[in-house]
């Protein structure tokens, strides 16, 4: 089956939604989404989006909070460009009819790690749902916009594919999209495809993200020969409910902007001795300063203490939070909640311009999937949503002016060829790789990391990849199986980058190079599959 459009739009979450609705304004948009529409990153985001609101308040300090947090790799021109564009695109969003919290006349503003100010706009504690709602709702009004549920994208096709030769500078044309209800694989070409995939952090054993979070965008631009930068900078969020049916329960870092504190099984409160912002340090060092903690008093979790707040305070504050923790049989207004740090944010991706184009001409990248420099090696909180909003903004404004001079019509597209592949009779397959990859990750390539590990990781993912390989082209394709695919080519891609990063900087923390290498020359990391 073949569908046509001006644009095709991977991925439904605020990055996806945002540029959809602009672009609809100038063609027919398609976007295909793995779950329910619904289903992305953004809808869990929980403490909000930063930008300069307030008057108290400045650009530079902004800036200077993403430099410090990005710990000396973030691009300059970015995160200025991305700073100053904020307001206006979130006066946007508030537009589009997003309800940001107020507090008297003005909105309310919270504070996380790494900001010197209050300058983090929140809808409660569930201030991705609220864009989602508001994006969702006028998505599905506009009459351009075609929304393709349950359908996962599995490679995306280019010029060169088409040709079976290699084309420089390639093209894309679209992708081909598996049906997951029905097995259908189906041809979208489009004259603009965007990645808005979101993240990858179902490539860790623990990970806050949603189960959709398998890092397709990025697996499919490095096998299409797009650049993938900076891998090696997975976030991990210190603080997830540790509880074994919690699933890595988010507890947000607002919480600790309200004032919460970490402590020790013992009550003793720790991060004084990491760093002279205590509880509100940058993320990654939270994170260490955890896993450390742990692993030096044998200890399987470390607790988060707000009980000195007005309980009516923290129960109409973190309205979402306090509710599915006393389903969990936690009151966090008298007890404090046992959390660990999980994957959380991958920091690097498919590295785009700063119109979000990637290397491959039309083809664009913008939200967690793209590496855009704006977060160096370690995003400062609240920032992603900021970040996808402004880009979605500057790919839309590329892409209208790219679409007008797209003369030639899309070539004929070859549909999905399934050639012998019959049912398969062996899921176990997927299943124990799937676990076998996330756990490798977890224990060798996590927040603290050596050679040794990483060579270890190395060498169990390409066994695992044979075997995926081996499955793949012998099997009818199901989205496990994409998925699948599709972690373990990023874990590939994150082992990579960190052997190649000799210097601990930001997340990438590693026993063998444990000093910053400020003058080694090395800045990003990128990657490339060489054809
Ligand atoms: C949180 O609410 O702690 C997550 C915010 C973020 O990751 O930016």
């Amino acid at each position: 089956m073949k569908l046509q459009s001006d644009f095709l739009v991977i991925g439904s979450g605020i990055a996806g939604l945002s540029f959809a609705l602009k672009a609809a304004e100038h063609g027919t948009v398609a976007i295909v989404t793995k779950r329910e529409v619904t289903e992305s990153a953004t809808n869990y985001a929980q403490g909000g989006i930063a930008t300069v609101f307030s008057q108290d308040d400045t650009f530079a300090a902004h800036i200077e909070d993403t430099l410090v947090a990005g710990a000396g790799i973030c691009h300059e021109d970015v995160v200025k460009m991305v700073v100053e564009e904020g307001p206006q695109i979130i006066r946007e969003l508030i537009d589009w009819g997003v309800n940001f919290t107020t507090s008297g006349d003005s909105y309310d503003l919270t504070r996380e790690g790494g900001h010197s100010q209050r300058r983090i706009l929140h809808a409660e504690d569930v201030t991705g749902r609220e864009i989602e709602r508001a994006l969702v709702a006028a998505a599905q009004l506009n009459p351009n916009i075609r929304i393709f549920e349950h359908h996962i994208a599995i490679d995306l096709i280019t010029e060169a594919k088409v040709a079976h030769k290699r084309i420089k500078p390639n093209r894309c044309l679209g992708a081909h999209v598996l049906e997951s209800e029905t097995g259908l694989v189906k041809t979208f070409s489009a004259k603009i495809t965007l990645l808005a995939s979101g993240g990858a952090g179902k490539v860790y054993l623990y990970t806050c993200n949603p189960d959709v979070a398998t890092g397709d965008g990025v697996a499919m631009a490095y096998r299409a020969g797009a650049t993938i930068g900076n891998m090696e900078f997975m976030q991990f969020h210190p603080t997830t409910l540790y509880h074994p049916h919690a699933k890595s329960f988010l507890i947000s870092e607002a919480v600790r902007g309200e004032g919460a504190i970490l402590r020790r099984r013992d009550g003793t409160a720790f991060m004084e001795k990491y760093h002279h912002l205590k509880d509100l340090a940058p993320r990654d060092i939270v994170a260490r300063a955890i896993d450390n903690e742990m692993k030096v008093h044998g200890d399987d979790c470390v607790y988060l203490d707000i009980t000195h707040k007005e309980p009516e305070y923290v129960r109409t504050r973190f309205p979402n939070i306090y509710q599915t923790c006393l389903e969990y049989g936690l009151d966090m207004t008298v007890e404090p909640l046992p959390v660990v740090p999980a994957a959380h944010y991958l920091c690097g991706g498919v590295a785009v311009n700063t119109d979000a184009e990637t290397d491959i001409r039309h083809l664009y990248a913008i939200g967690e999937v793209a590496f855009t420099g704006l977060h160096g090696a370690n995003r400062l909180a609240s920032n992603s949503l900021l970040e996808a909003a402004v880009y979605a903004g500057r790919a839309y404004q590329h892409a209208v002016h790219a679409l007008k001079e797209i003369s030639q019509p899309i070539l004929d597209i070859p549909e999905w060829d399934s050639g012998t592949a019959t049912d398969s009779d062996e899921m176990v397959v997927v299943s124990q790789n799937w676990d076998e990859i996330r756990r490798c990750m977890w224990n060798y390539v996590g927040i603290v990391r050596s050679d040794k590990r990483l060579e270890r990781a190395m060498n169990r993912i390409r066994l695992i990849q044979e075997e995926i390989e081996d499955y793949y082209w012998n099997f009818k394709i199901t989205s496990d199986l994409v998925e699948l695919r599709n972690i373990a080519t990023v874990a590939e891609l994150i082992i990579r980058c960190a052997q190649g990063r000799k210097e601990s900087r930001g997340l990438h923390c590693t026993i063998d190079y444990p000093e910053r290498k400020d003058n080694h020359g090395k800045r990003d990391s990128f990657i490339r599959k060489h054809f």
